[in-house]
């Protein structure tokens, strides 16, 4: 039997997970040192491909390099404000180097952030995930080596607001069961051919049986 003991019911991490807003408005108080390490320990057990593990979180308090960080978060012209109310950043960065499994580079660091989130949630804290900036100013200004992608930023911090619900499109726009287009559950769906390439079309040519 797993382990359930202090383990939030389905109800009550279904209703964290709702209410979870991107937060750009932030206190100036710190984030106390412990509950930077819960977030950081959040972020440590996400899964991720071969449990490779493949990021590094860089956590960024030091009030001159967060406003230089602050300068190069933007889109285009639009810097993001909560990047300079923030009291604490932390860039989310994947190592590259492998060139199999950079492949899964994004869902292994997207997947740890999202925990990370979360978890701030649970601690009454507000994140933000920043994905326009540039890179490579940030980079530059934190010393990231060459091997580490920066896959995004989290703006962190007690909320100074309460943003209303975000919507979030229906599950019958988006579910679909069995196959693609079969929108009820009705266990009557039949699947559909796998696309034949190149190869598939020369061993039909030639009426090999092979199957590809
Ligand atoms: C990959 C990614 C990139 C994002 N980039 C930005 C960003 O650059 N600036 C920003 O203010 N919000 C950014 N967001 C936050 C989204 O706008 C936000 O999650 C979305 O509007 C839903 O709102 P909610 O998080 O409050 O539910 C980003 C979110 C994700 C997941």
């Amino acid at each position: 039997m797993p382990q359930t003991d202090n383990l939030p019911s389905p109800e009550s991490l279904l209703a964290l997970l709702k209410s979870r807003r991107s937060i750009r408005r932030y206190r100036s108080d710190p984030v106390p040192d412990e509950m930077v390490e819960q977030l950081l320990e959040a972020g440590r057990w996400a899964p991720s491909a071969s449990n490779r593990q493949p990021w590094d979180f860089i956590v960024v308090r030091d009030e001159a390099i967060r406003q230089q960080v602050a300068q190069h978060a933007a889109f285009y012209f639009i810097k993001w404000a909560q990047v300079e109310e923030a009291p604490l950043l932390i860039v989310l960065c994947g190592n590259v180097r492998n060139r199999f499994y950079r492949q899964f580079l994004h869902e292994d660091v997207g997947l740890a952030g999202s925990q990370i989130m979360l978890q701030a949630k649970a601690l009454g804290l507000g994140t933000c995930w920043i994905g326009a900036l540039d890179r490579k100013a940030v980079a530059g200004i934190l010393k990231i080596p060459e091997h580490l992608e920066i896959v995004g930023l989290l703006t962190v911090g007690f909320p100074a607001e309460d943003p209303p619900p975000t919507s979030r499109k229906p599950l019958s726009e988006i579910a679909h069961y069995d196959v693609y287009g079969n929108r009820v559950d009705d266990g009557d769906a039949t699947p559909g051919q796998i696309p034949a390439g190149p190869l598939g079309i020369l061993l039909r040519r030639f009426r090999l049986p092979f199957r590809v």
